[in-house]
């Protein structure tokens, strides 16, 4: 096995292979939502190619798009941002790749459980990782003296909030870490593309609310939006000059986010409905979702956002055991939770399917809890 690729990632061909011999498979291991476009936005995006937006583009974006999205985040979270504070990527993975890359430090500080790219970029990139864990018993919120493992690194990754477990770190959390990368002169990379997903109340506070230069957030359309096929995403700093320098670096590996894909983006800000509809879905989705797998033994921390749940397995099963036994047996394909950290006892669902898929879902995992030896 590649030691580069994600457990889900694995999951995910072994269930393309089954489906391949006609087998049909319920996909709960990638966050793709099942929601269809807004046809505003295709039609924008349409309409831009006719016009001849089908050449080599800014390689920071289109000026009205960046600032379309400055204006969002300044009204969103307080910001003072502008234009050149942004940089356009083809999706959030390669923004948080690049960056990684680009800032060339040795020692990244993870806080887990962790969205297993991050385990995956490092091994491509030689990175040695320094784990804070978070356990479930806590609510997956850090204890105080545990991060103080981030004073010895380089670079501090956060996904805030959390893929896997939906979580929102406190404000006091995030103080100390922000307090402990400026003492440390360490980089903060702030994953925050489910930012605009919250949907109870918490607050939530941006990591670039600080001000501190050494910060670049992650942002994408992809799971907002629901456009996870048109891979566009952003990543932001008050610091100009890193911006700067990553969209240099960005033209020379990839030029830019095709033009016409960025005048769908533009529509999609312009009709904030989208993503308020999208979140409403979501969240009645993994409602739903936690409420049925809770009745099957599950146990879990209520996510407060996103589209994933991280229960524990009932009955003490192993969680790898029981993502190939849900595979092979009842047709549903999940991560296991040893993908995000060392948790063996956890798998994730993503939430955001139909509800007539989830609840054939929950047929098919009592049918496997039932079934298994
Ligand atoms: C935490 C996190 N960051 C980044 C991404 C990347 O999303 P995309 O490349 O589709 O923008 C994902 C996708 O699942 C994610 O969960």
């Amino acid at each position: 096995m590649d030691s580069t690729e994600p457990p889900h990632y694995r999951i995910s061909r072994i269930a393309r292979e089954l489906e391949s011999k006609g087998i049909d498979i319920i996909h709960m291991e990638i966050g793709d939502p099942e929601l269809d476009v807004d046809r505003r936005i295709i039609d924008a995006m349409y309409r831009a190619a006719l016009e001849g937006y089908t050449h080599y583009g800014y390689s920071k974006g289109i000026p009205g798009l960046r600032r379309s999205i400055a204006n969002y985040l300044n009204d969103k979270l307080g910001l003072d941002l502008d234009e050149d504070n942004i940089c356009l990527t083809p999706g959030g993975k390669v923004a948080i790749y690049l960056a990684l890359r680009l800032l060339n430090k040795r020692r990244i500080g993870i806080l887990e459980p962790i969205w297993g790219l991050y385990y995956s970029f490092s091994k491509v990139l030689n990175l040695d990782i320094i784990n804070v864990r978070t356990e479930f018993e806590d609510g997956w919120l850090p204890k105080d003296d545990a991060l103080k493992r981030f004073e010895d690194v380089d670079l501090i990754s956060i996904v805030n909030p959390s893929n896997p477990t939906g979580t929102i770190l406190s404000i006091d959390t995030q103080d100390k870490i922000v307090e402990i990368a400026m003492d440390n002169d360490i980089y903060i990379l702030a994953d925050e593309i489910y930012f605009d997903l919250i949907y109870r109340d918490i607050k939530f506070k941006s990591f670039l609310e600080y001000g501190y230069e050494n910060t670049l957030s992650i942002f994408s359309f992809s799971k907002n939006y629901a456009m996870t096929g048109f891979r566009v995403g952003f990543v932001v700093s008050t610091n100009k000059e890193l911006i700067d320098r990553f969209s240099k670096y960005m033209r020379l590996v990839i030029g830019g986010v095709p033009p016409f894909i960025q005048f769908a983006a533009l529509e999609a800000l312009k009709n904030r409905d989208i993503v308020d509809n999208n979140r409403r879905f979501y969240r009645e989705q993994t409602r739903y979702l936690s409420g049925e797998l809770k009745k099957l033994g599950f146990d879990m921390v209520e996510p407060s956002a996103g589209i994933y749940i991280f229960p524990k397995v009932p009955n003490g099963i192993d969680g790898v055991k029981f993502t190939e036994k849900l595979l092979t047996i009842g047709r549903v394909a999940v991560s296991p939770g040893t993908g995000f950290g060392d948790y063996p006892e956890f798998i994730r669902f993503t939430t955001a399917l139909k509800r007539d898929k989830l609840a054939t879902a929950i047929e098919r995992i009592r049918y496997t809890l039932e079934n298994m030896d």
